[in-house]
């Protein structure tokens, strides 16, 4: 069947094809969806980003809901932070003894709930800083295993993929390292048993986490810390009740756990409050920040903790060569200064709320869609009755709307997930919504058009 890519994308695929991990993927996916009776999969390659768009390497303008992976707030390519970036990087290079790490952590350190978390390492992804934090638990606690969460995504490193449970697949060939981590239930709210309601599962997800666990599979003494996602991002767009995190800070305070926030997604302003835990009002003991620190730009990450957790504790060591790089700084400290000066937060909030009574009543609209789940620009559509017709039906949604110039995100998940920056136009925003919304019409009404499940995730290019 005929590819719609584009000539000069579909030659950049090929010639990518032979040269990275997983290179084939787009030849697979787009080979297994002709095979099973669909189109092959756009796909799209940038020529240039800027502001709320980007460009395709065929000249097409498209909505940017992918945000480099939930990685720009200011929208791309911001012109302030791409100069203090090239700034610190003409004047200091890379050096690891710049100056900018310290007003970066006096900056973050302001931002903190309650300002209880004053003390940082910083590090380059999120990967490194979930494993920094996880371990800086282990040594401050003397105890050996944690508690993360079911459907939970904490990174690709050998310990993130360890801690991280969204795909079964991602275990294989780790078996021999696993044992620190056990794993809690997450409240999500569909695909419970017949008659259970959303705050009965909650209720059990509370008794298993604090009672079953110590009881059953490991003692309350031995468990450092429950490391958790204030909202599940990659794991499905699941957003717990304020009530669950306020469980969770309770249980942790009872059993004499620490809790840990992963906001390397949810954080900076993606949900409509800086740090997601601010929605429950609950203050963790270490929190992991990344992403939008970047400013959509230069790599940035770390973990905040407890002065007593990090003041001194000399095993809990951390920071590879390139962690808070100049340039990284930099971006981070703008982001946090145009955040402020711009009231950035309540342009965010105002988008959100539009996104909210926009797809208010899609659910009810469309057979096709399970659930619309958002807080504040974390937005995901669900789809399908059950996980492989909802994998089909989102990735189709997701490829009408990139053939109508909508780029968002779907994974493993039966979501289409999106990811406005915080400062997007809200004419834009309105009009990517109206064409997910003709996506979402036209999938309803030809069923799924692209047919990869369940091979590999489909959130990018191959390479
Ligand atoms: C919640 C969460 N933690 C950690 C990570 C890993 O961050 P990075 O990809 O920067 O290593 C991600 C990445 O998506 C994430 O969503």
């Amino acid at each position: 069947m005929q590819n719609d890519i584009g000539p000069t994308t579909q030659t950049l695929l090929e010639r990518g094809m032979p040269r990275f991990r997983g290179g084939q993927g787009y030849a697979i996916r787009a080979k297994k969806s002709v095979e099973l009776g669909f189109k092959p999969p756009m796909q799209l390659i940038i020529d240039r980003a800027e502001g709320d768009f980007v460009y395709d390497l065929e000249g097409r303008e498209i909505i940017d809901f992918q945000n480099g992976w939930a990685t720009n707030p200011l929208g791309n390519c911001h012109p302030e932070i791409l100069e203090v970036v090239q700034a610190a990087q003409r004047r200091y290079g890379f050096h690891w003894e710049h100056p900018l790490r310290v007003p970066v952590a006096e900056a973050l350190a302001e931002t903190m709930p309650g300002r209880a978390l004053p003390r940082f390492s910083f590090e380059v992804s999120g990967t490194e800083a979930v494993e920094s934090a996880v371990h800086a638990a282990l040594c401050h606690t003397g105890r050996r295993t944690i508690i993360a969460f079911a459907s939970s995504f904490h990174g690709e490193g050998l310990g993130t993929k360890l801690i991280s449970a969204y795909n079964s697949d991602n275990y294989v060939g780790l078996e021999a390292w696993w044992g620190g981590v056990t794993l809690g239930l997450f409240p999500v709210s569909i695909g419970l048993p017949p008659g259970v309601s959303h705050a009965q599962y909650q209720a059990h997800c509370f008794w298993y986490l604090e009672h079953y666990i110590p009881q059953q599979v490991m003692a309350s003494d031995n468990i450092a810390a429950v490391l958790i996602e204030p909202a599940l991002a990659e794991g499905g767009n699941w957003i717990p009740d304020p009530a669950f995190l306020q469980g969770i800070r309770a249980i942790c305070d009872r059993q004499d756990w620490l809790m840990i926030a992963d906001e390397v997604l949810t954080g900076v302003g993606r949900t409509g409050r800086f740090w997601a835990v601010e929605h429950a009002g609950v203050t963790p003991d270490l929190m992991v920040v990344g992403k939008h620190l970047s400013g959509g730009i230069e790599a940035f990450a770390g973990f905040a903790a407890r002065d007593d957790i990090l003041g001194d504790n000399p095993r809990a060591t951390g920071g590879s060569t390139f962690a808070g790089t100049p340039a990284g700084c930099a971006a981070a400290l703008k982001t946090l200064e145009i955040i402020a000066r711009d009231d950035v937060m309540s342009h965010a909030q105002t988008l959100g709320e539009i996104a909210e009574v926009t797809m208010s009543d899609w659910a009810a609209q469309y057979d096709i869609v399970s659930e619309v789940r958002g807080l504040g620009l974390l937005l995901g559509v669900g789809f399908g009755e059950d996980e492989e017709t909802g994998v089909l039906l989102a990735r189709s949604v997701r490829d009408e709307m990139l053939r109508r110039g909508v780029w968002a995100l779907c994974d493993f998940e039966p979501q289409v997930r999106l990811y406005p920056a915080l400062t997007m136009a809200p004419e834009v925003l309105k009009a990517g919504l109206a064409r997910m919304e003709e996506a979402i019409d036209s999938v309803s009404r030809s069923g799924p058009t692209v047919g990869d499940y369940p091979a590999m995730p489909n959130g990018n290019v191959g390479f």
